[in-house]
Order: structure tokens, then C-alpha cells, then sequence
């Protein structure tokens, strides 16, 4: 069991995720820190409240000092504004890379050994300015998206095809916006290719809801943006590391050349242990899932450089 593991930001993604966190027992202590004043302490103190009915003896404590992250093994950044109906993802930019800057700032003073999953709209970028602000090694830092994208992709599958979610194996790679790229080729049903089940049209429609999962949702919501997937998404990444599980799941990491991307934190397997990104997984990509993959990187890039034109370094 790991000692602590901390989450920044108590709104919808992170109070949820404490809670599933609470749940599962796979740290002693689960420490949430917020700015808004109360708001930790008290979803805290209502999450411990719940552990006699559950069982779990997982100690959790909400503030808004990032003391009570010191000794953190995980720190999950949540913290930022999200997004609201006809806002993209794009549009959160500046105000977020402040928020996460300041965040990690505060990682690195108090808990410098941790791992740091990033959550954060715009999710790729996000983790650069993470990157940059902690200053880790890069095995240490990397985001949450693929797992997400890649849930909604299987929940659809399962869904056209009235089958188990559990038979559904496929998974998405690029940056966690509209141009994410699902793999029909790599996907399958019960270990049968998923072309043997639906033709291409219907694997399209599908892959196209995939993409715009996001934006389903704050549509229906208009308040605010996914939090349940999201967050059952971070924890299936924080078991395979707290458990040194050494799962394949798709993850937003910092590329060094594979892909023939470089620099780049963009959408791709990877094997998720206790050291964090244990190994990156190539695969032998057609050349037009390539070239999506790379227009996928393109988007990133330009996002990058747009916030260092408007935050420079
Ligand atoms: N430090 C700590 N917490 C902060 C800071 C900060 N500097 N700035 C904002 N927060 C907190 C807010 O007070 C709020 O409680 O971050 C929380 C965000 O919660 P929600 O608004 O409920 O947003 P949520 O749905 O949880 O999404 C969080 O994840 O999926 C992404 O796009 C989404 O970027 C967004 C993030």
C-alpha cells in the first residue's frame, strides 16, 4: 500500500476521485488541497465519515496549505476552471497554465518525489507547463486522456454491439481534443477484430462520438464537464501503479522521437508501474493512422506555442 496520495483541486474530477480513491484503499492517506476556503476540509470530512459504512481505512484530509501533501507518492492535478458549453478546451488555456504552474510549484517544494498525473484542460499542455514547473524527470509526469477516450470509445463498442464492456479491448492515441485517434485496426471484441461485428460506416459514427465525448457531456450538463469517467479514469492509472500492475493504457507522455515525434507530450500506450512511465510502446502504425497521429501532434504543438506567446517562459 502506498503511503499518501494527494489531490489538487476538491471540485468535480478531484472530490470524486478522492472518494473512489478512499474506496479502494490503495494509499494509508489521501490529502486534498483547494483554494476555495472549507470546501476541502468539508468533502473530506464527509468522504472519512463514510469509511465505517464501507469498511475503508484510508485516512482522508482536506486544506488549503499543501502541507498535508508532503511525502505524497501520487499527486493528481484537477486544479482549473472547466469547461463551459460552446468553450473549447483551447479556451481555458491561459487561465489554466497559471493555475497548474502554481500548483506544481507547490509539488515540488513539498512533495519532490512524487509521481505527477496531470488532469487539466488542455490536458497535453498542461502537462508541459506540469513539466516545466516541477522540473522531474519526465517518467514522473504524464496525463490522464487515452484512459478516457479510450472508456468512452468500449462504452459505445459494447453498447452497438449489446455485449459485455469487458470484452471490448481498443484504445485511442494523440492529444485529448477532436483530433485523438481511435484504432479500429487494434480493436476487438472477445479477441475477434471488431470489423468481423460492425461495418465501417458504424465504426466511424462511433470513433466521431469518441472524439466528442467531451463535448456530449458539457452539453448536456452546461454547467460544468465530465467527472465520474474522469475520474474512474485516474484511478484505473494510479492501481497500476500503486500495485506495480505494469498495465498497457494509453497516457498523454512527453515523446522523445518515437512516433517521430519528439519534445511533445502526445497521447500514446505506454506500461504504467511504480517508477511511472516505464516503457512507451511503438506501434507499427499504417501510414495513415500515421499521419493522424502526427496531425494529432501538430495540434499540441501549436498549442504549446500559442501559450508561450501569450505566457512566455
Ligand atoms: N489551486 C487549487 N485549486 C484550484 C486552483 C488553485 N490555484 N484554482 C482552481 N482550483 C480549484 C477550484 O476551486 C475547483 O474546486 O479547482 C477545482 C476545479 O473543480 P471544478 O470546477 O469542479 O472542475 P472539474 O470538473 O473538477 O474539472 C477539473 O479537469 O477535466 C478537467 O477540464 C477539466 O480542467 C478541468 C479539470
Amino acid at each position: 500500500m502506498l503511503h499518501k496520495i494527494s489531490v489538487i483541486g476538491a471540485g468535480n474530477v478531484g472530490a470524486t476521485l478522492v472518494q473512489r480513491l478512499a474506496e479502494a484503499e490503495l494509499s494509508k492517506h489521501v490529502a486534498v488541497v483547494d483554494i476555495l476556503e472549507g470546501i476541502p476540509q468539508g468533502k473530506a470530512l464527509d468522504i472519512l465519515e463514510s469509511s465505517p459504512i464501507y469498511g475503508y481505512d484510508t485516512r482522508v484530509v482536506g486544506s488549503n496549505t499543501y502541507d498535508i501533501i508532503s511525502d505524497s507518492d501520487i499527486v493528481v492535478v484537477t486544479a482549473g476552471i472547466a469547461r463551459k458549453p460552446g468553450m473549447s478546451r483551447d479556451d481555458l488555456l491561459a487561465t489554466n497554465a497559471k493555475i497548474v504552474t502554481d500548483v506544481c510549484n507547490n509539488i515540488k517544494k513539498f512533495a519532490p518525489n512524487a509521481l505527477v498525473i496531470v488532469v487539466s484542460n488542455p490536458l497535453d499542455v498542461m502537462c508541459h507547463v506540469a513539466l516545466q514547473a516541477c522540473g522531474f524527470p519526465s517518467n514522473r509526469v504524464f496525463g490522464m486522456a487515452g484512459v478516457l477516450d479510450s472508456a468512452r470509445y468500449k462504452t459505445f463498442i459494447a453498447e452497438a454491439l449489446d455485449v459485455s464492456v469487458e470484452d471490448v479491448q481498443g484504445f485511442v492515441l494523440g492529444g485529448h481534443g477532436d483530433t485523438m485517434v481511435p484504432l479500429p485496426r487494434y480493436t476487438t471484441v472477445a479477441g475477434i477484430p471488431l470489423s468481423d461485428f460492425l461495418d465501417a460506416a458504424t465504426i466511424d459514427k462511433i470513433v466521431d462520438r469518441a472524439r466528442n465525448g467531451g463535448a456530449e457531456i458539457v452539453g448536456y450538463l452546461k454547467t460544468g464537464s465530465a467527472f465520474y469517467a474522469p475520474s474512474a479514469s485516474v484511478l484505473e492509472m494510479i492501481e497500476s501503479i500503486a500495485k506495480d500492475k505494469k498495465k498497457i493504457l494509453p497516457c498523454a507522455v512527453y515523446l522523445t522521437g518515437q512516433y517521430g515525434i519528439k519534445d511533445l507530450y502526445v497521447g500514446v500506450p505506454v506500461k504504467l508501474g511504480k517508477n511511472g512511465i516505464e516503457q512507451v510502446v511503438e506501434l507499427k502504425l499504417s501510414e495513415a493512422e500515421l499521419q493522424e497521429l502526427r496531425k494529432s501532434a501538430n495540434a499540441v504543438q501549436e498549442l504549446v506555442d500559442s501559450l508561450k506567446a501569450l505566457v512566455p517562459a
